[in-house]
């Protein structure tokens, strides 16, 4: 027998979820890229959310719904999640795949630049508990700033994809994007503002806390 990645061992400790399933087809079957964030990782959203007693949550990057789901199980009765999409037909997709799981109705989607919308939520007063930042990498230190000022005291700031596939550590790799990335990254782990850290599971996962 060929062993398994320390990846594909912990993936194949879980129980195989039908709703989380169907939403990867709904992605597949639309052609949408297959870039949703794995299975275990889902669930560490769930319960990242259920452990802090979150009722607000902001994700920037909606796709499918997949991380939508995830966030949105761990949320109480009160609790709610504000979903920025760029592309309307994707905020579509994720719209009736949260419908699909049951959780339509705790989650609004706002479609459009996200750096447009964050300055709305602030406009707004708007504050949030939970932040996943799942977009496009070249903004993430917008994100991250746009966080820390949405942020209440207390609040988890998550970043998908902190590693971009190795680029984040490749000296050869100087394009806008990786670039964007590593300051995204120095700054989960060290900005004063901030306690966190970049862990290197899956694609990397950055994690903090806003003091
Ligand atoms: C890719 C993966 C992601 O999770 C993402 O947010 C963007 C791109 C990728 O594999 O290219
Ligand atoms: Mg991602």
């Amino acid at each position: 027998m060929t062993q398994l990645s320390a990846e594909e061992y912990v993936e194949s400790l879980l129980t195989r979820d039908e709703q989380l399933e169907q939403v990867k087809e709904g992605i597949r079957s639309r052609s949408m890229p297959e870039i949703s964030i794995a299975p275990g990782y889902g669930k560490l959203l769930t319960l990242l959310v259920k452990m802090t007693g979150a009722q607000r949550i902001l994700e920037i990057g909606a796709l499918g719904g997949y991380s939508g789901i995830c966030l949105t199980r761990g949320l109480g009765d009160q609790g709610k999640l504000i979903s920025l999409e760029l592309k309307k037909e994707y905020a579509d997709v994720a719209q009736q795949h949260l419908n699909e799981a049951g959780l339509g109705d705790k989650i609004e989607y706002r479609v459009g630049e996200a750096l447009h919308h964050l300055q709305q939520l602030a406009d707004e007063g708007q504050k949030f508990d939970v932040f996943f930042i799942d977009a496009d990498k070249g903004n993430y230190p917008n994100y991250l700033e746009w966080a820390i000022k949405l942020a209440n005291p207390g609040a988890i700031i998550m970043g998908d994809n902190a590693l971009m596939h190795g680029r984040a550590m490749d000296p050869e790799q100087n394009g806008n994007a990786v670039t964007k990335m590593r300051q995204f990254n120095q700054s989960m782990a060290s900005d004063p503002r901030l306690e966190g850290v970049v862990l290197p599971a899956y694609d990397g996962l950055a994690i903090a806390r806003v003091r």
